[in-house]
């Protein structure tokens, strides 16, 4: 599981706070959503995670284990990161940058193009028209389903996926919104996933977390942020899907 534990980041020596005070919980094998607009923490929460960024206070933990004590080499292997904004080593192939960690396992390379091609078929592209590619040669949508490819391909315990499908047209967004349901169901991942987009939170996430200007606003199930909203911010946030599954719940009448 992860464990997030009163974590706080300032980038301005304490004077505003990107993450204040924020404790959450993914059981093993859950979906624990954060959701939140622009600018709230969402990505400096996960960047914690991995230790990408340092918390100046509080604790998390992986699987019972302080990522301050992992070996940073280990931590990294065990967390598949779909960042924000794709991120993909312009100088590798698409091939490539799939098995980079693979790589770093000591996997050897026949066994890294087998991999490489199955997650290419994974997220729906063609594998002889884009293994050899390099990432300045495919559209955004594509670089981000190599990114969730990446993530994906040394099988890591957890997930931290930033906005992965903020790029992508709403079918492909479906279509791998379903791959990521399908997969946890399949491989039990603890996964992080960061959205600000409402309506794949609630398709998403076992537990949604929303966050407001680097606080929790709220945490609890999709029904429950529906049904009991603690908080104005939340209230109005989760005010129109809750019109409109009321809406589909009448014509079902
Ligand atoms: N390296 C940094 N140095 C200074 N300030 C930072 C740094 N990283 C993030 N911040 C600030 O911390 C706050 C939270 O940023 P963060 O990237 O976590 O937001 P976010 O919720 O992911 O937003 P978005 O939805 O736009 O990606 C913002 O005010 C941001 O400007
Ligand atoms: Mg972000």
């Amino acid at each position: 599981m992860i464990l997030i534990d009163h974590i706080s980041k300032s980038f301005d020596g304490g004077r505003t706070y990107a993450v204040r005070d924020l404790s959450l919980c993914a059981e093993t094998g859950q979906t624990l959503v954060l959701l939140g607009s622009s600018g709230c923490g969402k990505t400096t929460t996960l960047k914690m995670v991995n230790r990408l960024v340092d918390a100046d206070a509080g604790r998390i933990e992986l699987g019972g284990q302080d990522v301050r004590t992992m070996d940073l080499l280990q931590l990294r292997r065990s967390v598949g990161y779909v960042f924000q904004g794709i991120g993909l080593f312009p100088h590798m192939t698409v091939a490539e940058n799939i098995g980079v960690v693979l790589r770093l396992n000591g996997v050897g390379r026949a066994e890294r193009e087998a991999r490489a091609q199955a997650m290419l078929e994974l997220v729906e592209l063609d594998p002889d028209t884009f293994a050899d590619r390099y990432p300045r040669h495919l559209s955004g949508g594509q670089q981000q389903r190599v990114g969730v490819a990446r993530a994906l391909a040394s099988e890591p315990e957890y997930l931290l996926m930033d906005e992965p499908f903020g790029a992508l047209d709403a079918l492909t967004r479906e279509t791998l919104q379903a791959e990521v349901l399908r997969l946890k169901a399949k491989l039990h991942k603890t996964i992080l996933f960061v959205t600000h987009d409402i309506f794949e939170a609630l398709a998403l996430g076992d537990v949604i977390a929303v966050m407001h200007a680097g606080h929790l606003e709220q945490v609890g199930t999709p029904g429950e942020l529906l049904r009991r909203p603690a908080t104005a911010f939340v209230e109005s946030l989760f005010g129109k899907p809750r019109s409109q599954l009321m809406a589909f719940a009448e014509h079902l009448q």
